[in-house]
Formats: C-alpha cells, structure tokens, sequence
C-alpha cells in the first residue's frame, strides 16, 4: 500500500518526517538529496529515529547511539543489534509516498507487546 507522507517541498534536506502509522515509519532526506524510509522505532527500546542525528546515510539514534545504515536498515553501531525495515519511497507530483515493508518489524520488546495490547 502506497502511503502519502508530506509534500517534497516540506521536508528540507537533512529533515525527517514521521508518519504516524502503526508501526511509525520515518521519511529521511538526506543532505545528499536522497530519500529513504525506514521504521521510526530504534529496535533497541522506544525512540524515535525521526527525532535522531542524521549524516550521511546514516542516522543516529537519540537515546543511546546506535546507528542505523538508511539504504539497508542494518544496525551500526551498538546496543542495537537488530536492523530496522526499510521501506520504498516513491515521488509523484511533489509528494513523496511510502511502499510499507510487508515484512515482519523488528520493534523493541516494550513496543511489541504494547501494540499487541499486552502490559506495556
Ligand atoms: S533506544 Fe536506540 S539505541 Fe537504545
């Protein structure tokens, strides 16, 4: 399923956009001019990759530095040791769309179990 974002005009280079779907997953443009998307949710607890550091292709997660390779989704640099999803992006008409992965996420335990409705 092809998922309107933000218009290409609205997301500067260097930027993030997050869609807030479930799971999240973010929209980066990078200071290269590339666009990649990739899942919001760190795989190692519950941040947010959107609200990073961004270089390169690669962007830093907020909490404790794990870093994610934007084109692949493989992890970097630890805690993390799982890698994010990486999604399709597609522009069209100036606005930029997402193909979600229809691969399992792999979202950090306390985020699994919350969007199952289990304990958070
Ligand atoms: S939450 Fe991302 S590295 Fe810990």
């Amino acid at each position: 399923m092809m998922i309107p974002a933000c218009r290409l005009v609205d997301l500067p280079r260097g930027e993030a956009f997050r869609l807030d779907i479930d799971p999240p997953v973010s929209v980066f443009h990078t200071d290269d001019g590339e666009l990649f998307a990739i899942d919001d949710t760190c795989t190692h607890q519950d941040a947010s990759l959107a609200d990073g550091w961004l270089e390169g292709c690669e962007v830093e997660c907020p909490l404790h530095a794990s870093k994610f390779d934007l084109r692949t989704g493989a992890v970097d640099a630890p805690p993390a040791k799982l890698p994010v999803r990486t999604h399709e992006v597609l522009v069209e008409d100036g606005m930029i769309y997402v193909q979600v992965s229809t691969d399992a996420p792999n979202l950090p335990p306390c985020v699994a179990s919350r969007l199952a409705g289990g304990p958070a």
